[in-house]
């Protein structure tokens, strides 16, 4: 039904669709707050305790987790009002059906979910330093977070990583893996916690391989998760920029979702085509996110455009170099960047929903 009182434009409003889009905002704002619930359940142990549990107690899950039961009472309450919990008032129990413990509670299976929403306290947490750059037009670093978004970013996209990386990304570089299997060097450039670099290295065990970041405590995490995993032998991790990590004569070079996070990606693949061995290949993995914004108007695209918003961009900014892409530039971008740069060879490997992987090279 249409009426005449418009809102700024002064044109008229069909309230139905006002009824329909608020209800949307409200839906989005209950997801905003259980998002901390959802991270409350993923850092406390809640969600693994109760995969394959059965129908539980609040007393019950409270002692399986050593958690306050008034506390895990309200969580579940909410988790029942996400629908993301079943509850049976016959018995008093709540229980997490297994097709949703798949996506909460096993961060060793693909289908895991839960670790993104650890990121969501850091970008809350930018807002006032987001605002202010709105206005200056300056950058919010990397560094500048908390450790909530290294290790959020790191378990949100290590599950993709896990399922693709080595069976589908490596098998669609022409006989990258076979140079592997042989015993090649790989630089892994920009590498955060470095799970991408573990994963490559478990794989291929006579090949060496290099992770670089210009973030310590990230490199400092790093270290420590190839230790526990006694990669050490062919893993080493050090604190460099895209545009100097030192070395030469690398078989692949790989950029997991942090080329356009650089303030200079040029000068970032630049180096790589300098430090590439003869028929060496640069595998460049970016977010799946279109340079058309109409494009991007579905679940994944809306988080990967607000994280380019929170996180991408500014990132990029801080670091005052001569391109800030955010995180979806778009192909065509970074192949005319990476021409540029000297590597001519360009071509869409693979692709997941949340990653396009491109094989490039001189
Ligand atoms: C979104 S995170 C991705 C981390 C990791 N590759 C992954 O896939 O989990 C982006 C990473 O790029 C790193 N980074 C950003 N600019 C960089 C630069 N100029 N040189 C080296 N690393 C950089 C950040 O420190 C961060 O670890």
């Amino acid at each position: 039904m249409a009426t005449s009182s418009g809102v700024g434009s002064g044109g008229a409003l069909d309230q139905e669709r006002v009824q329909a889009f608020l209800e949307r905002v409200i839906t989005d704002s209950g997801a905003a707050v259980a998002g901390l619930c959802t991270s409350l359940g993923d850092r406390l142990g809640l969600y693994t305790a109760m995969a394959g549990a059965g129908p539980l107690t609040s007393a019950q899950l409270a002692a399986r987790t050593g958690l306050v039961e008034r506390y895990v009472r309200e969580w579940l309450a909410a988790q029942v009002a996400g629908e993301y919990v079943s509850y049976a008032p016959d018995t008093d129990t709540y229980l997490l059906p297994a097709e949703h413990a798949a996506v909460l509670a096993d961060p060793e299976l693909p289908t895991y979910a839960a670790g993104f929403f650890t990121a969501m306290q850091a970008l809350y947490a930018t807002e006032d330093a987001l605002m202010e750059a709105f206005r200056t037009g300056e950058g919010v670093g990397w560094e500048e977070h908390s450790t909530a978004l290294f290790a959020g970013t790191a378990k949100f996209f290590r599950p993709g990583y896990a399922a693709a990386l080595v069976p589908e990304w490596l098998a669609a570089l022409e006989g990258v893996r076979e140079k592997l299997e042989r015993g090649a060097r790989v630089a892994d450039v920009g590498c955060g916690y470095g799970y991408s670099t573990t994963l490559m290295a478990r794989a291929f065990p006579r090949s060496q391989f290099h992770g670089f970041d210009f973030h310590r405590p990230s490199i400092e995490a790093a270290r420590g998760i190839a230790d526990e995993e006694g990669l050490a032998d062919r893993v080493s991790f050090e604190v460099a920029t895209a545009q100097d990590y030192p070395g030469e004569d690398f078989d692949l070079i790989t950029f997991f979702d942090c080329l356009h996070d650089t303030g200079d990606p040029g000068g970032a693949l630049h180096h790589a085509e300098e430090a590439l061995a003869d028929g060496g290949t640069c595998m460049v993995v970016e977010p799946n996110a279109s340079a058309n914004a109409q494009e991007n108007a579905h679940p994944v695209g809306r988080a990967l455009t607000a994280a380019s918003v929170a996180v991408c961009l500014p990132s990029a900014l801080a670091q005052h170099g001569p391109r800030a892409l955010g995180n979806h530039a778009g192909e065509e971008t970074m192949r005319e960047i990476a021409d540029e740069a000297g590597l001519h060879h360009w071509r869409l490997a693979a692709e997941s929903p949340l990653n396009r992987v491109y094989a490039v090279g001189r």
